[in-house]
């Protein structure tokens, strides 16, 4: 959501800025722009649309200098163009900005009176600005900004130059993520490890409330109180953040195709070689006085939730409440003694899931996050965060983080019903047995692909699907909708199975597909019935299922396709891999831009 960058060193800024903006694409891609100090002037260059634009246009209008700030744009004040785009420049200041700023009106109106006229329909130009106005009264630029800063209401991660001055960067944030990269002689800031991982493995994360004023040699970290503050200095691991697609047309491809890889990577955490033993960190987290869990996410992070609700209480016995957190976080639902709220997060930055967490401090016993990135605010803000290790994740569409979020969601629930006697040791070892399998088979799954290709082609013609699937299905039938809507564009809707005929058959005529996803499990048999209820009204059924399955569905279907046997409870899992493929090849077929969905982000920090 808005990707920031900036630059002081002893290079020109341009090349690297645009480097690192490529990075941050993920984060918003309806424009980009840089700005740098050369020769004490201030200037920049702004495109509308992708970062490719503003590569052209430094091509036939360079930028030099050698201190830069750079950003790319999801838009949430003003429509995508050039003039709305970052960074935003008043008299000797310019800014780029993620995150909203809820009072920018009153800026607005403020500013106007004292007779300036915002250039845009932005917030983020009213902090350049109210800086601006600030430094024309005398302040200089630090001055100029904290105050500023003190002033500004919502969400940020700030990047400030100013005219003249060479050596210095202003960094501030406070609900938005921002990290300061150290090199030698040259720093940098980041909206996040892989927007600075090429430059710097050394990195300081600002934290809430945090104003950093950077030179080439140092940086100096206040915290909101205006107080020196110490921040820790990090090593990262450069390759946890490389990104590039390993000879895949898209980076979905490949992060679909990594999955036997990282799952089995979280096994090897959650178990170790050759063990049942859990490796949780149960000295930490007590389920045995839990009496109620609730469970917040988003999108589908969300749909992790609503699957691990299966599993909770089905193993551990423990009543699940599922919400999603932009609802969650106004209803100020009765959270007390007894209730471990855990949240599950790829990002660990959306804006809504950590509200609600927020919420929940204080209240819940324990404050429990799912995440993959270990140093987002998500997990530093739990009481304990289980990583997911997924690995860098930059499609658009979750993949990848979906099925690890899976598996440490189904180990969650095999741990809390450990803790409270509910798991013999010989189901925990078979449990973790059919887990050790699961990589094989997920590769089988791939195997699928040609097969799903071809379906593909065909769903590119809908103009509306419908999933269904019954029990821990059903999550997995909303998953599946949501892939498919978001990268192709095909309207998709999914049901419990055993709701169809409670409304929504009514839309079912020769041309709505309808993806059903049913391994031959208990609910097998009413899920066909369900889905025999469909093709008597000339409905179009693909079928995912088993063999065994597949072997007794009868006649009539439209399309199938063959998943291997796993164990139950792990179907989600496993089944994950040809919802997301089939999406994938549709919005291939159908030819729309995979990795960078039209109006989406990846990293959702505002609400
Ligand atoms: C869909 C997708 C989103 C995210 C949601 C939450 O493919 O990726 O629905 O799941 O925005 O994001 P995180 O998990 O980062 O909190």
């Amino acid at each position: 959501m808005c990707g920031i960058i900036g630059y002081l060193g002893s290079h020109e800024a341009a090349p690297f800025l645009v480097e690192a903006l490529k990075r941050l694409e993920y984060r918003g891609y309806d424009s980009a722009g840089i700005a740098t100090v050369h020769d004490g002037v201030l200037d920049r260059r702004r495109a509308v649309g992708k970062l490719v634009n503003l590569s052209d246009l430094l091509v036939h209008e360079p930028l030099a200098g050698k201190s830069g700030i750079g950003h790319t744009r999801w838009a949430t004040h003003g429509e995508p163009s050039t003039r709305n785009a970052h960074p935003h420049k008043a008299g000797p200041v310019a800014v780029v900005h993620n995150g909203i700023i809820e009072n920018y009106r009153e800026f607005r109106a403020e500013l106007r009176d004292l007779g300036v006229m915002p250039a845009t329909e932005t917030d983020s130009e009213t902090i350049a600005l109210m800086v601006e106005h600030y430094m024309s009264r005398g302040d200089c630029p630090r001055d100029a900004v904290e105050r500023t800063v003190k002033r500004l209401e919502g969400a940020f991660a700030l990047a400030f130059l100013f005219e003249g001055e060479e050596d210095l960067m202003i960094a501030a944030r406070k609900g938005s993520p921002l990290a300061i990269g150290h090199g030698d002689g040259e720093n940098y800031v980041g909206s996040d490890a892989i927007a600075l991982a090429p430059l710097t493995d050394r990195i300081t994360y600002l934290e809430e409330g945090d104003m950093a004023v950077v030179t080439r040699t140092s940086v100096e970290i206040r915290d909101a109180s205006g107080a020196l503050a110490k921040r820790e200095m990090k090593q990262i691991k450069t390759d946890a953040t490389r990104v590039d697609k390993a000879g895949h047309k898209h980076f979905m491809a490949k992060e679909i195709a990594e999955q036997p890889q990282v799952i089995s990577e979280a096994i090897g955490h959650y178990f170790g070689a050759g063990q049942s033993e859990i490796r949780f960190p149960s000295d930490q987290v007590d389920f045995t006085g839990v009496s109620r869990m609730v469970l917040v996410a988003c999108g589908t992070a969300f749909y992790a939730c609503l699957t691990a609700k299966y599993w909770i209480e089905k193993l551990a016995g423990i009543p699940v409440e599922v919400d999603v957190a932009s609802e969650f976080r106004y209803r100020e639902p009765p959270v007390g003694p007894g209730t471990l709220a855990l949240f599950v997060s790829q990002s660990g930055e959306t804006a809504d899931t950590l509200a609600a967490l927020r919420y929940c401090k204080g209240k819940a016993d324990r404050i429990v996050s799912v995440v993959n990135v270990t140093e987002s605010s998500i997990a530093r803000e739990s009481d304990v965060a289980l990583p997911i290790l997924a690995g860098t994740e930059i499609g658009v569409a979750s993949t990848k983080a979906f099925s690890c979020q899976l598996l440490v969601l189904f180990v969650t629930a095999m741990e809390a019903a450990r803790q409270r006697g509910l798991l013999s040791a010989d189901r925990q070892a078979d449990l973790v047995s059919a887990m050790r399998g699961l990589p094989a088979r997920i590769n089988l799954a791939l195997d699928a692909e040609p097969v799903i290709e071809a379906v593909a082609q065909e769903l590119a013609e809908a103009r509306d699907v419908l999933f269904l699937g019954r029990g821990q299905m059903y999550p997995l039938a909303l998953e599946g909708a949501l892939k498919l809507k978001e990268i192709s564009y095909i309207h998709a809707e999914a049901y419990a199975s055993g709701e169809l005929k409670h409304g929504p058959i009514a839309l079912i005529d020769q041309n709505v597909p309808v993806v059903v996803l049913a391994p031959r499990d208990a609910l097998f048999e009413k899920s066909i019935s369900n889905m025999q209820e469909v093709m008597a009204r000339a409905g179009k059924v693909l079928l995912v299922s088993d063999r065994a399955g597949l072997g007794v569905a009868g006649e009539g279907l439209w399309r199938s396709i063959e998943m291997p046997g796993v164990e139950d409870l792990l179907a989600p899992i496993l089944y994950a891999i040809p919802a997301q493929l089939l999406a994938y090849h549709t919005a291939v077929a159908k030819g729309t831009d995979v990795d960078q969905p039209r109006n989406l982000a990846k990293s959702v920090t505002v609400e």
